[in-house]
């Protein structure tokens, strides 16, 4: 077998996201700008290739793959795509196959992920206000991620609510989040806001520091750290009054990037090895031209990861990357 990946940090690649599309049918404030002009579908890689990167990403030792988008339900092939890598779970290669979803499309195919080796899901859901939502997402329509919650819930299936903190309304909603999410069994998430895109917001109106957040929430719950791992970015919290858990993820106030082990692949083909930078790596020009190439090009762009991002963490009123959070689903 080839080499493990690692980066010149000492870094090992062992979790890879592979976004599917761009595209989304919802148009979340803080992911998007309100007039998207998404990618030619035929710019984008097919489920076969999609298929053979994953592969060779996991012959050299990631261990978890993650779907992402844009949306990953609105791409077709995403079932085949999952059967046919659900394979590497059977043979023990792979620990967890997952995807980042908005939920809208659970109620379809809940059961079919089930059944496709996918465990856990994590759901983007912000509020339980269905006017909020609506305003949040543009386009959605609450009760629709509530009824795939509930698929999803009888396909068995682990459930992780991601929110994004924001000051204001979310503040106030925050402690029926929780009551919701661990009364059903769910972990929740909260996520600071990350500047990429140009929105047309200014995201030092809204952003909500964790740490921040974290002490306000200490005064109304008891918070004990845990240990447990998802191989993702988040720290977990437990809640007594509950018994669930609580992750966060501090991009801005915490950076995590020294124990990065992640990569991400675009729907078109592009490696990028840290989502907080602009770099990334053409990948589909060696598809052609087998493993070896492949391979050397895959070494070269690791080896460059950077060692964080660059976000400006300070005054966030202007995006650090031009890309959109929707380019690579986060
Ligand atoms: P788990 O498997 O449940 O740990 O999931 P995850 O946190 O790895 O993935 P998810 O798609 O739920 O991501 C939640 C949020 O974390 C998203 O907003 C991501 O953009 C953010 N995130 C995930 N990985 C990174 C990372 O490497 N760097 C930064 N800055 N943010 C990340
Ligand atoms: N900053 C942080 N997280 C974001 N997400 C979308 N846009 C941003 C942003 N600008 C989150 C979504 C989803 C995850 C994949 O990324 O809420 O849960
Ligand atoms: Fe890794 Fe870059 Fe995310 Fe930092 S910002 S954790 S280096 S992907």
């Amino acid at each position: 077998t080839p080499p493990a990946l690692t980066d010149s940090f000492g870094r090992a690649v062992t979790y890879l996201r592979l976004s599917l599309t761009d595209r989304c049918d919802l148009r979340c404030t803080y992911c998007m700008a309100e007039n998207m002009v998404f990618l030619p579908k035929r710019d984008l890689l097919s489920i076969e290739d999609l298929a053979r990167l994953s592969d060779l990403f996991i012959r050299r030792g990631v261990r978890k793959l993650r779907l992402t988008g844009g949306e990953p339900l609105v791409r077709k092939g995403v079932m085949d795509l999952l059967a046919d890598l659900s394979r590497h779970l059977t043979s023990g290669a792979l620990d967890e196959l997952t995807l980042t979803t908005n939920g809208t499309q659970l109620a379809r195919y809940a059961d079919e992920l089930a059944k496709n080796g996918v465990r856990r899901v994590n759901v983007s859901l912000d509020t339980l206000d269905p006017a909020r939502y609506r305003q949040i997402t543009r386009l959605g329509t609450l009760d629709k991620v509530l009824t795939g919650l509930d698929a999803a819930h009888s396909a068995g299936l682990k459930i992780k609510l991601n929110a994004i903190a924001s000051r204001g309304a979310f503040e106030h909603e925050l402690d029926d989040m929780i009551r919701f999410a661990h009364g059903r069994g769910m972990d929740l998430t909260l996520i600071e806001e990350m500047p990429m895109g140009e929105t047309g917001q200014n995201r030092a109106d809204t952003l909500l520091p964790l740490d921040v957040l974290e002490a306000s929430l200490a005064n109304r719950w008891t918070l004990s750290p845990v240990a447990h791992s998802t191989g993702g970015p988040a720290r977990y919290l437990r809640i007594a009054e509950t018994g669930g858990r609580l992750g966060l993820i501090s991009p801005m106030s915490c950076n995590f990037c020294a124990l990065c082990n992640r990569v991400r692949l675009s729907a078109t083909g592009r490696l990028y090895t840290c989502m907080g930078q602009e770099g990334s790596v053409d990948l589909r020009p060696a598809l052609g031209a087998g493993e070896q190439a492949l391979d050397a090009l895959l070494r070269q762009a690791i080896s460059a990861k950077p060692k964080g991002h660059d976000f400006d963490t300070r005054t966030v009123c202007r995006p650090s990357v031009k890309r959109f959070m929707s380019a690579l689903g986060g």
